[in-house]
């Protein structure tokens, strides 16, 4: 990655002329079923510039409760866009059509219904897959209640890796759609927006109006391509070593349910055991397993690409011990 981020060819991104920017944006489209795309630092600026682009002040923003625009981008749809957010509780990441409909129908002209978000994957669900089926049927009822709809799809291609299905079919669903290549691809930064080019001058107004346009910015836009090229179908053995360690947690007697596990993270449930999030995480530092939080109650143990089978063996012997769980024989 770093030999091609040093090849890269440059120009003037501002300008449109860096032709490795142009590139991406031209395959980010083309891999996310939309007609056009812009390279941005962050997958939270992607969010934020679709967010602005797709609904007006007063309108509501309606998300399940947990998603990542809703409770970790600082508040940025109530900042930048004017948005009342609402968040629905959710199964898995996934609210339904029915939840939606009620919404709509509670709106009203002076506050309307505006945009969904949906995520895919669910971060705080545990990387939960959205099934195609069940995505296509929130959108369709978006549509009918006139909503526009977001796709955050930061780990797009974590879900595309797990379900065997090209993130296209889940993108061309979406008014605009984001993926991150800082996650599981691997990168140090970047992100795309992918949207239609009848939209594209508004995401083009936003990436300005957010300090996102950049100069050579091909020098990061080359780790994405690459990341694109040597690190999607390696997912799968995140997807395979994250399975291995829920099994093995979940053997050794710790609050874990495998078949949550659908992609790259694992729920450990210590709230369940008496344990404070906090204490769960430096107890399992201590022992030299770096873990975080998924959300109140939940630790979350990921894969990526740093994290070979012997470290998920070592996982699997150290983190019941750091949280003093005796197995079962
Ligand atoms: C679902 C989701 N969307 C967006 C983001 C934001 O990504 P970034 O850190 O690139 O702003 C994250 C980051 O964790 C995420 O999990």
């Amino acid at each position: 990655m770093l030999a091609a981020m040093a090849d890269a060819d440059l120009g003037d991104e501002q300008l449109r002329e860096d032709p490795t920017v142009n590139e991406l944006q031209r395959r980010a489209a083309e891999l996310l079923g939309q007609e056009t795309a812009l390279f941005v630092p962050t997958a939270t600026m992607a969010n934020q510039i679709a967010l602005r682009m797709l609904s007006r002040p007063g309108g509501e923003l309606i998300a399940e409760e947990r998603t990542h625009v809703l409770i970790f981008e600082s508040g940025g749809p109530a900042v930048h866009s004017g948005l009342v957010m609402r968040g629905l509780p959710g199964v898995a990441g996934q609210i339904t059509p029915e939840q939606l409909r009620r919404v709509a129908d509670q709106a009203d002209e002076f506050q309307p219904a505006s945009v969904v978000v949906i995520e895919q994957t669910h971060r705080s669900s545990g990387g939960r897959v959205w099934p195609l089926e069940e995505l296509a049927e929130v959108v369709t009822t978006a549509r009918e209640v006139g909503l526009a709809v977001h796709l955050d799809g930061a780990r797009i291609m974590n879900a595309s890796v797990a379900s065997g299905i090209p993130a296209a079919e889940y993108g061309r669903l979406a008014d605009s759609v984001t993926i991150c290549f800082s996650k599981g691809l691997g990168c140090p930064l970047g992100a795309i927006l992918a949207t239609s080019d009848e939209r594209f001058p508004e995401a083009w107004a936003g990436k300005f109006l957010f300090g996102g346009a950049m100069r050579q910015a091909g020098v990061v836009a080359a780790a994405a391509l690459y990341g694109l090229q040597h690190h999607v179908d390696r997912l799968a053995d995140d997807h395979r070593r994250a399975r291995r360690l829920a099994d093995g947690l979940a053997e050794a007697g710790l609050p874990v349910d495998p078949d949550t596990t659908d992609t790259n993270f694992v729920a450990v449930d210590v709230a369940s055991i008496g344990m404070d999030t906090a204490e769960a995480v430096r107890r399992i530092g201590e022992q030299g397993v770096r873990v975080g939080v998924l959300r109140p109650g939940v630790l979350r143990v990921a894969t990526y690409l740093g994290v070979g089978d012997d470290d998920v063996e070592r996982a699997v012997e150290l983190i019941p011990g750091a949280l003093s769980v005796v197995a079962r024989t």
